[in-house]
């Protein structure tokens, strides 16, 4: 197994990282971060210090902030909310004779940590000498359970390799922990100080349990503490429990040779309504049944689950190791974002950091619920009904600037908007679409009429009125939607961007045939046949701006007719524009952020003939600078699709190695979801061209020259299939469920019992389009050992 640069091993189910490297420190808590989508605990020691930013979150719990504005203005959200780093409760300190553990101190002899996908842990192994030549092997492993979602649990193994030692353990539960002042970098998140207020503190033999709430959210939190020892002479023991620590400590001797082991289980809830007692009940409960269940079962659980998961998500790349690596790693990380967030937000950094102020944007729904659409579909409909309990703020939000329906939040934790920069917050309003587009898709691959009656169709309504109301039919008839902000964020209040007019367009179709299906419902919302009229009329003509000179669509009007960004003389540190040159230059210049036209050609891909597709694709891809995580994956699937697949490779790999390879420089407050979400997409809709289109699935499959195979697993209505794509053909096999119409190639087949093989048609090759000057894709370091 090769390393590679970033330090980690290159191998198909695990990221292991060796050695103590104290400047990738925040980084690789990041990337070792365990979530299981209610509760994140970032990779920090158990030992509490050297620590970057020891952060435990809950889904959903936050604290709010004044947002401040220089000159404020009508309509500008006055509150934001940042994430707050909950009572860590991983903190397991070890002295050893009298010297604290600390790797800083002392020699950390050997040091590795390992990321298993398959058992849903985190290990350690370190062997130390500390300062005074005492050494022990320390080994540790971790879980959040993705089975019992309120508990955490960690072994805690210590064993004396020179000598018998005098061992003391600490096993905290700290709150208010203190963490460095962040920068200025508006992608980090605000930094809170001391946000928790104690509320009760308990303790007894081994367990423990603090309760705090919120200054100014008012959000109330228990976390509790208990614990199994394992050594063979009798340990002295003490528990305190104060405002904001509470604590066991274990002293006992060790013999040579012999093994301490310690389990400690931690159970988490959080409520804006519950009692202090009342939570205190439901930490202790879940605690109690954590115990029952005992560490071996909770292993044994959290490998079933993850089975379960694997045998209907997996992607196999054969052909290209580190980045079979890279796609696990991706979809366990999307897998721990949404598993069991039920009916909370999926913040654009997961739980595995503070980054953007832990909130929820456009990527949950556009990026990551199409993989979790087709891998476990149930934490989808979870997420889409976390936007459904906001709809009344939504609709509040529409009312207080003047418009119909409801709007979403750019940004949001508990579903107000939380962004105070208008012209590309506020103004994204495709965030509203995108939500009715993960709607649709969801309904499409399930057939989940229950969630669509119950949540389905007032999302789609209620952002349908919304659009009707926003846009306006010109006198000829067309439907234009003027002054808002694409996903591009540097052009912004652009008239009649293409992607928003197309994906309103989606919002209206879909809402009227919603209605149509569910009729009881629709009444019962008030829908009168004049609105779905008014729906049909505004969904017609959309506006899609044109320049004929150069045969390309404009991303929004005028677009084409701006100066071109001067990519020759930027130099490559002065990436991402965004930190280095004012929006006021930015906004006024054909440069784009991210994949925005070619993000509209992916999710709404008949309304572009092919050739318009290649002709666009090779357009933006010289303007297009990637300054966000979200565009390589975009570019990948439509650079698959108009046919250059080389280059498609080489975004799959950007997109693959955004979090592993830092190459955004701020992994250390958090990875990318949607980044990783997407790079499931680059194999899935780029090389395996997969489209669901007016309920039907379409494949059109080709494999890069990099690899010899990519097989990959999709659920669709209940169904599992497989498609195994090598150079020649490809294989469809129906894993299990009922037999399912699809096309290949543009070609209708049936799957039933019997695997499909079927051809690949041959590729014409076109010229591959240049990126803009000094942004070609990322290039892995060449001296690499796979
Ligand atoms: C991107 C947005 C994205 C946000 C959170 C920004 O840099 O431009 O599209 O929603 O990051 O990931």
């Amino acid at each position: 197994m090769g390393a590679d640069r970033r330090g980690f091993e290159v191998d198909p189910w695990q990221l292991r990282w060796c050695g103590l490297d104290l400047e990738a420190l925040r980084r690789t808590e990041s990337i070792f971060a365990l979530s299981n989508g209610h509760i994140g605990m970032r990779g920090s020691f158990e030992e509490g210090e050297p620590v970057g930013e020891p952060g435990t979150y809950l889904n959903g719990y936050y604290e709010k902030r004044e947002l401040p504005y220089a000159e404020a203005g009508y309509g500008y959200p006055e509150n934001g909310q940042t994430v707050v780093n909950v009572t860590d409760g991983k903190i397991i300190r070890l002295l050893v004779g009298d010297e604290p553990m600390d790797m800083r101190y002392g020699e950390a002899r050997e040091h590795e940590r390992v990321l298993d996908f398959r058992s849903g842990t985190l290990r350690r192994s370190t062997v130390w000498t500390s300062p005074t030549g005492q050494s022990v092997r320390i080994r540790t492993e971790r879980l959040v359970s993705f089975t019992e979602r309120a508990l955490a649990a960690i072994r805690y193994e210590v064993e004396p390799i020179d000598n018998d030692l005098d061992l003391v353990i600490q096993s905290d539960l700290l709150a208010n922990e203190p963490v460095a002042k962040r920068g200025d970098d508006p992608r980090l998140a605000a930094t809170l100080d001391r946000p928790l207020v104690a509320e009760f503190a308990a303790a007894r033999d081994f367990h423990a349990v603090l309760a705090h709430h919120t200054k100014r959210s008012g959000l109330r939190m228990a976390a509790a503490m208990d614990h199994e020892l394992e050594a063979t002479a009798e340990p002295r023991c003490s528990v305190d429990a104060e405002e904001d620590l509470a604590r066991l400590t274990i002293a006992v001797d060790v013999a040579k040779g012999d093994t301490l082991k310690l389990t400690k289980y931690l159970a988490y809830g959080w409520s804006s309504q519950r009692s202090t007692p009342a939570l205190r009940a439901q930490v202790d409960a879940a605690l109690a049944a954590g115990m029952e269940t005992g560490w071996d079962e909770l292993l044994a659980r959290q490998r079933a689950y993850l089975d379960d998961f694997w045998s209907s998500a997996d992607v196999e790349i054969d052909g290209d190791p580190e980045m079979q690596q890279a796609v696990r790693f991706a979809l366990f990380h999307v897998l721990q974002a949404g598993a069991r967030g039920e009916t909370r937000a999926i913040p654009a950094k997961g739980l595995t950091g503070p980054g953007y102020d832990g909130h929820s944007f456009w990527d949950t729904e556009t990026f990551v619920l199409p993989v979790l659409i087709h891998t476990v579909p149930m934490a989808a409909a979870d997420a889409l009904r976390w936007r459904h309990s906001t709809l009344d703020l939504a609709r509040q939000r529409a009312r207080e600037l003047g418009q119909s329906g409801a709007m979403f939040p750019w940004r949001s934790i508990n579903g107000e908007e939380g962004s105070g920069y208008w012209p590309t917050g506020t103004a994204a309003v495709h965030v509203t679409a995108d939500i009715a587009d993960a709607v649709i898709r969801y309904v499409a691959a399930t057939g989940d009429e229950q969630f669509e009656k119950s949540c389905g169709v007032e999302l789609l309504v209620e952002s349908a009125r919304f659009w009707a109301d926003l846009g306006h039919l010109d006198s000829a008839g067309i439907f234009r939607i003027d002054g808002v902000t694409g996903p591009d964020e540097y052009s912004a209040l652009a008239d009649n961007n293409i992607y928003t007019n197309l994906m309103a367009q989606r919002n209206l179709l879909g809402a009227v045939a919603a209605c149509e299906r569910h009729r009881a419902v629709a009444q019962r919302l008030g829908v009168s046949d004049a609105e779905i009229g008014r729906w049909r009329d505004c969904a017609k003509n959309p506006a899609m701006p044109y320049n004929a000179d150069l045969d390309v669509h404009e991303q929004s009007e005028g677009f084409t007719r701006y100066a071109r960004w001067d990519f020759a003389g930027t130099p490559a540190h002065n990436y991402p524009l965004l930190l280095h040159y004012p929006y006021f230059d930015l906004h006024r210049k054909q440069v784009v952020k991210q994949a925005d036209l070619t993000l509209a050609m992916y999710l709404c891909p008949t309304a572009f003939t092919p050739e318009q597709k290649a002709r666009n694709f090779d357009y933006y891809e010289g303007l297009t600078v990637r300054d966000s995580s979200l565009s390589a994956c975009a570019q990948s699937i439509m650079a698959a699709e108009v046919g250059h697949l080389g280059l498609a490779y080489d975004y799959f790999v950007e997109s693959a190695l955004t979090d592993l390879h830092d190459l955004h420089h701020n992994v250390p407050s958090g990875l990318h979801i949607a980044s990783l979400a997407g790079t499931w997409s680059c194999c899935v809709a780029g090389f395996g061209g997969m489209r669901e289109c007016d309920g039907e699935l379409q494949f059109a499959p080709r494999l890069p020259e990099a690899l010899n195979r990519l097989a990959f697993r999709i659920m669709w209505r209940g169904s599992r299939l497989s498609v195994e794509i090598t150079r020649q053909e490809v294989v469809y096999r129906l894993l299990s469920g009922d037999p399912l119409t699809f096309r290949h190639h543009g070609h209708r087949h049936t799957l039933a019992h019997d695997p499909q093989s079927l051809a690949i048609p041959d590729l014409p090759s076109r010229p591959t389009p240049e990126p803009p000057d000094g942004r070609a894709p990322y290039q892995r370091p060449g001296d690499r050992s796979l």
